[in-house]
């Protein structure tokens, strides 16, 4: 899959896509990243902004509608034949999830913009962008982050990028609930031993016991999750 990104501060993806299962997957072309600084497609030419002030008289700076549908507009030429839609990071998006995340798996390529100060152009939303994605309620200095989080968690469900020792299927949310505890090594620690059931080799034993524990946490933290069918 290819992600272009859009955004005003291309310093802040150095490190994080420089290691670990990200970087594994653009090394394996799984996926490639493409960052775009939204500036570099500045209408000024002289002073290179990109916000100015909203109509109405609300406080804060908006982005002007230009640098960001030129930057789209380019991101979209160099991505030809591949239909990317557009993904907009804002906290008024659909609240992410991990049925939304397997949502974007059919996509060839994906446009994730990112907003800064109150926002975008109303007329760049209704004309140029597919989704809005929200990571949770809560407000960020600016979408980079949930770009990185939104990619993060695409990439890692796309077959190829885990190895069998870190599969998928295993994480919180995979079948619609919450975890089951982990243990390792030492099977005593500071006085606490590991389960005995995980010690038995009893595997239908296991699972049960699994289970019965993913779905005691998720009724304790998200009774939300069983009801949803998430
Ligand atoms: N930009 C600022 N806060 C955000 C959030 N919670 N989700 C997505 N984009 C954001």
């Amino acid at each position: 899959m290819f992600f272009d990104i859009l955004t005003l501060f291309p310093g802040m993806f150095e490190g994080a896509f420089s290691d670990s299962i990200i970087k594994r997957a653009v090394e394996k072309q799984l996926i490639s990243i493409n960052i775009r600084n939204i500036r570099d497609f500045s209408h000024d030419k002289k002073h290179n902004s990109v916000d100015d002030y909203p109509y109405g008289g609300d406080a804060g700076m908006l982005l002007r509608p230009e640098p960001i549908t030129n930057s789209i507009k380019e991101s979209k030429k160099s991505l030809v034949g591949c239909n990317p839609k557009v993904v907009y990071l804002t906290p008024s998006g659909e609240r992410l999830n991990q049925n939304i995340v397997k949502s974007f798996l059919g996509e060839k390529s994906l446009i994730l913009l990112c907003g800064r100060y109150k926002g975008v152009d109303q007329r760049v939303i209704d004309h140029y962008v597919d989704r809005e994605i929200s990571i949770g309620d809560y407000v960020l200095s600016g979408g980079e982050v949930p770009a990185m989080v939104l990619l993060d968690a695409i990439t890692r469900l796309i077959p190829g990028v885990l190895g069998n020792l870190d599969s998928a299927q295993e994480d919180s949310f995979y079948g619609g609930l919450l975890s089951h505890p982990q243990y390792t090594r030492p099977e005593y620690f500071e006085d606490m031993k590991v389960p005995d059931v995980l010690l038995s080799g009893n595997h239908a034993k296991i699972r049960q016991w699994q289970q019965r524990k993913a779905m005691e946490i998720t009724q304790q933290r998200r009774p939300d999750l069983l009801n949803e069918g998430n």
